[in-house]
């Protein structure tokens, strides 16, 4: 596929997307790095063959020129690969989520990549091109605090495996890369993590901080490996899904086994078990407060079932 153009979101430095450009360019590919501030993308810029890109995912007009862009610098001939790797992701119960926030990530992880699609699909099909769609192990699981992000890597998982067929026809592939863990500046730093004041999960903040900073994930695949591999994927033509990246596979193998383990897996350490503890705890606390009140202080009557200390109370 060698003089052959790819365009990759997502690529500001430190990201997989830098590490994305790099692996095509090395491969002779004319590379289009997408990214919202050009100045993320400084030291891609220095590279030959590798175009840098303005490009909101959010905004139709960005898209639109975006398509012109790449049109104009391929003399015509458009895009061969299109390789989405954009996307937000936050750490959240989902009742603590915002419905605004939620409605963003969807905007960018699902409509910007459809949008995308269907900006070059004219040009993919001319050229008989390739459009990957990076997702996540997260899609497949149900992990504790990941719910938002992870519904909408499930969903691209199923737009890209439906994309596959639709676009079958006109021969362009469509490649689906179900991502384990990657290096990637992705994770909050200590003390960003916040949930919302009287969130039902503030017991367990301190873990809810260790998912977001990153603290319970496993080895990270370098992204230079992940992506030198991802290029061998799309050079020797693979379709569908596709896992990659460290615990992909285990995880792929895992989303098989009945609810009643799996669950398990993935609770485990998320802090769950130890609010369960401390629910029952406090209900246990609750039922001797009222056992006491009733027996040494007595209840007072028309007060239903709260339970109503006077004098000193427990302590
Ligand atoms: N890292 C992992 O372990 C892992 C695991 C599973 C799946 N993945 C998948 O791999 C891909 C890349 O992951 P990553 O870890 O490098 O992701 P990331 O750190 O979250 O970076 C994503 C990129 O998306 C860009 N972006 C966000 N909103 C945008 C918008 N409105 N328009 C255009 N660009 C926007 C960001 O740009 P700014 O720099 O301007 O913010 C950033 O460069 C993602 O699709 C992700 O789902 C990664």
């Amino acid at each position: 596929m060698a003089e052959k153009s790819v365009l990759v979101t997502g690529a500001s430095s430190g990201q997989i997307g830098a590490a994305l450009v790099v692996a095509f360019q090395q491969k002779g590919f004319t590379v289009f790095a997408a990214v919202r501030d050009p100045e993320k993308a400084a030291d891609l810029s220095k590279l030959q063959s590798v175009h840098i890109l303005n490009l909101d995912l959010t905004s139709e007009a960005s898209i639109a020129e975006a398509v012109e862009f790449v049109q104009a610098r391929t003399s015509g001939k458009g895009l061969d690969v299109l390789m989405n790797s954009a996307r937000v992701e936050f750490v959240m119960p989902l009742v603590d989520s915002s419905i605004v926030e939620g409605k963003r990530l969807f905007d960018i992880n699902i409509w910007g990549t459809l949008a995308m699609v269907k900006a070059f699909t004219p040009q993919l099909i001319r050229n008989r091109g390739v459009v990957v769609n990076m997702s996540s192990i997260a899609g497949l699981v149900n992990t504790p605090w990941l719910g938002l992000y992870a519904a909408s890597e499930s969903a691209l998982n199923t737009m890209g495996e439906t994309l596959r067929l639709e676009l079958a026809p006109f021969h362009v592939r469509v490649l689906t890369l179900v991502t384990g863990c990657v290096q990637a500046d992705i994770y909050k730093k200590p003390g960003e993590f916040q949930l919302p004041p009287k969130s039902i999960y503030s017991r367990i903040v301190s873990t809810l901080a260790d998912t977001a900073e990153g603290k319970l994930d496993p080895e990270m695949t370098p992204a230079e490996i992940y992506a030198s591999r991802v290029v061998a994927d799309v050079l020797k033509e693979k379709t569908g899904l596709v896992y990659r990246g460290n615990i992909a596979t285990i995880i792929r193998i895992a989303s098989w086994l009945p609810s009643i383990l799996l669950d398990g897996m993935l609770s485990a350490k998320r802090g769950l078990d130890e609010l369960a503890k401390l629910e029952r705890k406090g209900k246990n606390w609750l039922r001797s407060a009222m056992i006491i009140s009733s027996g040494t202080f007595g209840v007072q009557p028309g007060r239903g079932t709260q339970p109503q200390v006077s004098g000193n109370g427990p302590r």
